[in-house]
């Protein structure tokens, strides 16, 4: 099995993620390459500390991302910043010639993802891709394989869902997600928009037009000595899109909520159609649910415990159960695949044109949400 010399920038709560599902690779069975991380980079030299005790490939530490860059042990890195340094050091990394799994919602805005796409014409044998994990799922699996084999007929509605609750606490302190200088000022849609977007943009779901509800719940939060301090993001969003015309139009409905009462992390996919519908929710991991129906028939949902069939086989016996690192680790399988030649299993990571849709469609529901109307989503040609 080769190793891929891997480089990760910003070494914060998702580098470790990624650490994490290297350091196990071992779960994985009948991979093509496994990563080798073998330098790190945060401009918080305290992070860097956790990686080298943990694993002794990493060789590297530095403060200066162009510094990693210039190493060329690394072949590919993942990037984990805040948004607003996504389009200058992801350019930074395109520019190298390393491959990128870089994090979403790649760009801090519609402007900012344009200048990153820009610099990737002509750069066919480089791979670069965008993290969203939830669909590796075994039951968002399912749901996606039912939609493509043709079964759902004609669409009535899609959903997909990504709801937080912790920020109901208005004593919760802000961080960078909660700046509109830093995560942008999508809010809440930049930070979870691309978990709701892949999956509908993966099987040709791209709305035309968009309506948005932007709610704005909590309006300051104390900062690290106490004092509270504005909180400007938009908490949640409701997006109601219409995919295709005519009598085949069917609603899209993307909701990316951190004011979600009682949810933790919860992903879920809902597909209705006139001939089948499915569904899967992260708050019921190792099932989900489906219909078939026929024309008078009777309307009876189905549940199946899936347990963990997952897309690349790992160790884990079929009985046990998959969760959020187990997400995680079948992303990074999906681009150390593809790295290494092959096809990610028939289920590739989000791609860049991806990313760029959905700032598409983000674009619009900023737009949507601010003048409460429907707007056109104007996709990049
Ligand atoms: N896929 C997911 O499920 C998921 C979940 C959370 C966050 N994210 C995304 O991951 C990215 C990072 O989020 P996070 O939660 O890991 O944030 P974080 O704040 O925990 O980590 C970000 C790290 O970047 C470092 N950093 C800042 N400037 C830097 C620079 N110039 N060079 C190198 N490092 C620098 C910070 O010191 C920090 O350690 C964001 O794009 C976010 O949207 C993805």
């Amino acid at each position: 099995m080769r190793n891929i010399g891997f480089g990760i920038i910003g070494c914060g709560l998702m580098g470790r993620e990624f650490a994490s599902a290297s350091a196990r690779w071992m779960h994985l069975q009948d991979m093509r390459a496994r990563p080798e991380i073998v330098a790190v980079c945060d401009t918080n030299p305290a992070l860097m500390d956790w990686y080298s005790d943990h694993l002794p490939s990493v060789r590297q530490k530095t403060t200066d991302h162009t510094t990693l860059l210039a190493n060329d042990e690394v072949e590919a890195v993942y990037c984990a910043v805040p948004h607003m340094l996504h389009a200058g050091i992801y350019s930074d990394i395109i520019a190298s010639g390393k491959h990128l799994l870089g994090e979403k919602p790649f760009g801090m805005d519609r402007g900012q993802n344009a200048a990153i796409m820009a610099l990737l014409h002509g750069r066919e044998g480089q791979l670069v891709r965008c993290s969203s994990e939830m669909p590796f799922y075994p039951g968002a699996q399912k749901v996606i394989d039912f939609a493509r084999s043709g079964a759902l007929g004609e669409i009535i509605e899609v959903e997909c869902a990504f709801l937080h609750s912790s920020d109901i606490n208005p004593d919760k302190p802000i961080n960078w997600k909660r700046m509109v200088d830093v995560n942008g000022a999508y809010g809440c849609m930049g930070d979870l928009g691309m978990h709701v977007c892949h999956v509908p943009l993966r099987l040709g779901w791209k709305p035309h037009s968009v309506h948005a509800s932007l709610v704005k719940r909590v309006a300051t939060r104390p900062d690290a000595s106490g004092a509270r301090v504005p909180c400007e993001t938009w908490d949640n969003a409701t997006i109601t899109g219409t995919v295709g015309t005519g009598a085949a139009a069917f609603p899209l409905v993307l909701k990316t909520w951190r004011i979600a009462p009682g949810e933790s992390n919860t992903w879920s996919i809902r597909v209705l159609g006139m001939e089948g519908s499915a569904e899967f929710t992260t708050k019921s991991p190792r099932q989900w649910r489906f219909m078939r129906y026929a024309r008078g028939g009777a309307q009876c949902w189905q549940v199946e415990d899936l347990g963990y069939q997952s897309l690349f086989p790992a160790i884990t016996g079929g009985i046990f159960e998959f969760g959020f690192t187990d997400a995680i680790q079948q992303m990074w399988a999906a681009f150390v695949d593809e790295l290494a030649g092959g096809d990610a299993r028939g289920f590739h990571c989000a791609t860049p044109d991806e990313a760029a849709e959905h700032h598409a469609i983000l674009t619009a529901a900023l737009e949507s949400g601010r003048e409460n109307r429907v707007v056109d989503v104007e996709y990049a040609r």
